[in-house]
């Protein structure tokens, strides 16, 4: 196996890493939000706060306009992204001169490091621009394999790892491989919505767990073991998780893995926010069980969102199956980020990355401290991605008018909770750390003044 330089040892310490869990005196949530899969539109309010489908109403389906004749139900049960009408307004204030602040856009600020970028020339000069196998480049899949070496210490053979365009293309394989149609996966409720809509794509569903602070915002075997049914195949989690930033432990991972394989279960763990987490590491699954699908990404700490680079890591069983897919589905990933990809694992490039992690650190210490000050409740703080998640009951049960009017009055974008599920959604808001620090602190006096206008 190629060595590859080990610029930073990582997360085998993030074994013992155990959680701050917040546990407020109410009783913990246990109404399953049971989802029968595939049907219906309607959302309905529940005390005020919670959006929720109706009885018999698939959480997938956001959207109140009727299917188009012509154009399949799956594609109508999608929801777009709620902050995309808000980004588009934020443009539009823009073009009109006004200065607007984002803090909605879930992708770093920093662009490409330099020296991928270099590679990523190099590959187009050197004209690699041909489809490569549809598991990746060999040199890639090795390089990825010393980066679990490197960084857990743990020897993941290149045969069970799966170059993918984005996290995304991971995500897009591993649910259709393990979610026949009417099955489901147990998903946090708030969490990344696009993970329900790949379980629609395939005709599966999403069965949403309400989780709050008591649980850092996460599943646990409780909750597995009160939401789970006949037609549950698995559960996906994210560490870091996004929108709540919220990591689990060694521990907290090898919980789920026992709740979920005691069931006959799967676990699929997102770690694509891996290497953006501040004053710990993050551990992989990997390091507890080794049967886990594990998606990770070349978008959010290696910073090449546009190249649209991923990968999975699969037990060896799985790989024949998911090449098969990889084949039908795209073919392969880009070659050119393939192989600018491999100056990510460079000591000149994780220089860069880890420069970039103490920055998003800075971020988050300056935002944190402030917007509690203000009067956002953060329960539990975040470890790691790039997210403050933030319930603003104290101000609404609106947010997505409170949004609004921070967009309009202050022109500070930020993103309102129902784009990440239902529960609690109405009062809670998502901010991404994804701008200098003198430009933070200029949203943050914007928000106060924005505050005392929405409370006047
Ligand atoms: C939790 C999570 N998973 C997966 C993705 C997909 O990212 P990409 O396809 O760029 O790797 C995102 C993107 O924001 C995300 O937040």
């Amino acid at each position: 196996m190629q060595r590859l330089p080990c610029a930073r040892v990582w997360a085998v310490a993030g074994l013992s890493t155990t959680l701050p869990v917040v546990t407020p005196a109410e009783p913990a949530e246990t109404t399953s939000l049971a989802v029968p899969p595939l049907v219906g539109s309607v959302l309905v309010s529940r005390n005020g706060t919670d959006v929720v489908p109706a009885a018999g109403r698939t959480m997938d389906d956001m959207s109140t306009l009727p299917p188009t004749p012509g154009y399949s139900r799956r594609s109508h049960d999608i929801a777009p992204f709620h902050v995309m009408s808000l980004l588009a307004r934020a443009q539009a204030l823009e073009q009109a001169g006004h200065d607007v602040i984002h803090l909605e856009i879930g992708e770093p600020d920093f662009s490409t490091a330099e020296p991928v970028v270099r590679a990523g020339q190099a590959a187009l000069a050197a004209g690699h621009t041909r489809y490569t196998a549809a598991r990746g480049l060999p040199s890639l899949r090795e390089a990825i394999s010393g980066f679990y070496r490197c960084h857990y210490g743990l020897a993941i053979d290149p045969e069970r790892i799966l170059v993918t365009p984005g996290g995304s293309g991971a995500l897009l394989l591993a649910s259709s491989l393990l979610v026949d149609p009417g099955r489901h996966w147990l998903l946090a409720d708030p969490g990344y919505p696009c993970n329900r809509h790949f379980l629609r794509l395939v005709e599966g569903g999403a069965q949403l767990v309400p989780v709050d602070a008591r649980t850092a915002w996460q599943l646990t075997p409780e909750r597995i073991a009160s939401h789970w049914n006949d037609d549950s195949v698995g559960a996906l989690v994210a560490s870091p998780a996004n929108p709540t930033g919220t990591v689990l432990s060694a521990e907290q991972l090898r919980g789920l893995s026992q709740a979920l394989h005691g069931r006959g279960g799967h676990l699929v763990v997102d770690e694509i926010y891996h290497g953006l987490t501040y004053g710990m590491d993050a551990p992989s699954v990997l390091q507890v069980d080794d049967s886990a699908f594990v998606l990770n990404s070349f978008s959010k700490y290696f910073g090449m969102t546009g190249w649209r680079l991923g990968w999975l890591v699969a037990p060896p069983a799985a790989v024949p199956e998911l090449e098969k897919l990889a084949q039908n589905l795209y073919i392969s990933a880009s070659s050119i980020a393939q192989h600018a990809a491999l100056a990510c694992f460079s000591d000149e490039a994780t220089a860069i990355f880890e420069a970039r992690r103490e920055a998003f650190g800075k971020r988050r210490d300056f935002l944190l401290p402030a917007l509690r000050e203000l009067g956002f409740r953060i329960d539990v703080e975040p470890q790691g991605a790039f997210y403050l998640y933030a319930d603003v009951s104290a101000f609404t049960d609106d947010a997505q008018a409170f949004c609004a009017h921070f967009l309009e009055t202050e022109h500070v974008a930020f993103t309102p909770g129902l784009d990440f599920g239902f529960h609690g959604a109405n009062h809670h808001v998502r901010l991404a750390y994804t701008q200098e620090v003198p430009r933070l602190q200029e949203a943050v006096e914007r928000i106060a003044r924005g505050l005392r206008s929405w409370q006047g």
